[in-house]
C-alpha cells in the first residue's frame, strides 16, 4: 500500500485521491494532503475522503514516501523550498505542474532525488484522463510502474521523453478546451436546427464519447472511422466538405502548436 502526500489540495490533487482509494492503491488514511490556508473549502473535501490534513508542506513531506506536488507551477519554486529538507532517497516525488521539468525540480531538491513530471489531464475527475509522464534522472525500474499505477487509477497512462511533454501538455493536456468548445458548437449547430438546447449538449458529447470510444476500441485509423460514416454523395461528406474549406484540422493542429508554444515558455519562466 502506497504511502502518498499532496502538495495541494486542488482539483487534480482530489481526483488522484479519489483514484488511489477506489483502485485500492492506498486507503484515504495513508494519504496526507496540504495548502496553505488549512480551514479552507478543499482541505474539507480530502477530510471527506477521509485523508489527514495539515496546513504544513514539511509535514507531508515527512510522513510520505511519494510525494506528489499538485499546485500551479508558478507555486512550485516556493514549495519545493519547503520540501527540500525532508527529502531523502526513499522518496518519489511527483509533479503535475504544467512545464516545469524535472530537471529543474531535481535542482532545488538534495542530490539524487527521484523526480517524475506527469503530464495529466481535467477528465481524471471523472477517471477518464490521459496522462503521460517522464522520469528524471535518479529515478529507479520501479518508479516508472509507480506513476503508471497511479495514473492509471484515473484514465489511460503513457511514458514519454520528457522533450515532448510539452507537446503532450498542447494536445491531451489543454486538448479538454478544444473539445468542450466543440460540443460546444456541435449543439449550437443543433439548436440553429431546430433541437432544444438540453438535447443538443448530450447528443453532441455522447458523439464525442462515441466516436472517442471507436477509435480506442476498434484500433481503426480515425480517418477510416470517418470514412466509413460518409457514404457517397451523403449528408457526411457534404459537411466534412465544409469543414475542410474553413481549415478544421487546421485549426486543432494550430492549438495544439500553440499551447505547446505556451507550455515551453512556462518553463522558462520558473
Ligand atoms: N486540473 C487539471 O485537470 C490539471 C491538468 C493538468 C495539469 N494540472 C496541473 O495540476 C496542478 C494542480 O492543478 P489544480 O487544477 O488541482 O489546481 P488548483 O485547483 O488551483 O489547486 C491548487 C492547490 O494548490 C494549493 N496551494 C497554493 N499555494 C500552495 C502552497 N504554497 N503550498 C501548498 N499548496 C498550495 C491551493 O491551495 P489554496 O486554495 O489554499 O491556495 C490549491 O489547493 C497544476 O500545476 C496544473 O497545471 C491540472
Amino acid at each position: 500500500m502506497l504511502r502518498i502526500g499532496f502538495i495541494g489540495a486542488g482539483g487534480m490533487a482530489q481526483a488522484l485521491a479519489r483514484g488511489l482509494i477506489a483502485a485500492e492503491l492506498s486507503p484515504a488514511e495513508r494519504i496526507i494532503c496540504s495548502c496553505p490556508r488549512s480551514d479552507v473549502l478543499l482541505l474539507d473535501q480530502m477530510r471527506r475522503l477521509g485523508c489527514r490534513t495539515t496546513s504544513n508542506n514539511g509535514h507531508v513531506a515527512d510522513d510520505s514516501r511519494i510525494l506528489i506536488l499538485a499546485v500551479k507551477p508558478p507555486v512550485i519554486p516556493k514549495v519545493l523550498k519547503d520540501v527540500a529538507e525532508f527529502i531523502t532517497p526513499q522518496h518519489l516525488v511527483i509533479s503535475v505542474a504544467m512545464g516545469i521539468t524535472t530537471r529543474q525540480i531535481e535542482k532545488a531538491l538534495p542530490p539524487k532525488s527521484r523526480v517524475i513530471r506527469v503530464m495529466p489531464n481535467t477528465p481524471a475527475l471523472v477517471r477518464e484522463g490521459a496522462s503521460v509522464f517522464s522520469c528524471g534522472s535518479n529515478t529507479l525500474e520501479e518508479d516508472a510502474g509507480t506513476a503508471h499505477r497511479i495514473f492509471e487509477s484515473v484514465g489511460i497512462c503513457d511514458q514519454i521523453e520528457e522533450n515532448l511533454l510539452d507537446a503532450v501538455t498542447g494536445l491531451s493536456g489543454s486538448g479538454p478546451a478544444y473539445m468542450f468548445m466543440a460540443i460546444e458548437a456541435l449543439a449550437d449547430g443543433g439548436v440553429k436546427m431546430g433541437i432544444r438546447r438540453e438535447l443538443a449538449i448530450k447528443l453532441a458529447a455522447q458523439t464525442l464519447l462515441g466516436s472517442a470510444k471507436m477509435v480506442l476500441e476498434t484500433g481503426k485509423h480515425p480517418g477510416a472511422l470517418k470514412d466509413d460514416v460518409c457514404s457517397p454523395a451523403g449528408t457526411s461528406i457534404q459537411a466534412v466538405h465544409q469543414l475542410e474549406k474553413i481549415g478544421f484540422r487546421s485549426a486543432l493542429i494550430t492549438a495544439v502548436e500553440a499551447a505547446t508554444i505556451r507550455s515551453k515558455e512556462t518553463g522558462g519562466l520558473f
